[in-house]
């Protein structure tokens, strides 16, 4: 396990069985009808990636880009970096899939956007959902696992651009986020 880790809280097998799980949800809830994953860089790439291998029926693929933490681990404004093309949404489903719920900032505010812009349904699926923190009425419509009140690094998640790349999940030592963050 990685130094700065102090809990292993998914590993990678229990990903897999989690993964498999929602994307026979999902692929039941499209099935004969078109959509499109919209992968909310940069956090949900891995989760992204991993659920449509397992989804056999056809989709198309998207990506957006919305930041809304600097390099700590509470929530600061969220900004809007790209979107898909108007007509990779106009009259499109439209599925956005999300590292983590926590404040639903990101996911309330992604909806709204996309349903503005014309698109028919958005629904959203993540792969952690963290309610003890929701700041507003906002309930994902597939979840692969609901986690504690915990900052959590790993499987595309990132403290200060680190740990995307550990292929499991699990909770940063807290000397790692008390200390400044070199460069910031
Ligand atoms: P929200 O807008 O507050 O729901 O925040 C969602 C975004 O915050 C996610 O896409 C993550 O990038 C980030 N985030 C929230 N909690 C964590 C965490 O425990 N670890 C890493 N990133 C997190
Ligand atoms: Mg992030």
């Amino acid at each position: 396990m990685h130094q700065d880790i102090e809990r292993k809280l998914y590993p990678e097998a229990m990903i897999v069985e989690g993964i498999d799980r929602v994307a026979k949800e999902v692929t039941a809830y499209y099935k004969g009808r078109d959509f499109t994953v919209i992968s909310i860089l940069k956090g949900s790439c891995i989760f992204a990636s991993d659920l449509i291998r397992r989804i056999p029926i056809p989709l198309e693929l998207g990506f957006c880009a919305c930041s809304s933490y600097g390099s700590g681990t509470t929530s600061g404004e969220l900004k809007v970096n790209f979107l898909p093309e108007e007509n990779e949404v106009v009259g499109r489903n439209l599925l956005l899939v999300d590292d983590i719920l926590d404040t639903g900032k990101t996911m309330n505010a992604l909806k709204k956007e996309f349903i503005a812009r014309g698109a028919k349904e958005v629904k959203s699926c993540v792969f952690l959902d963290k309610p003890a923190r929701r700041a507003l009425d906002f309930e994902a419509d597939f979840k692969v696992f609901e986690v504690e009140d915990l900052f959590v690094v790993g499987y595309g998640l990132d403290y200060a651009g680190r740990y995307r790349n550990l292929p499991y999940v699990g909770s940063l030592k807290p000397e790692i986020y008390q200390q400044p963050v070199q460069g910031a």
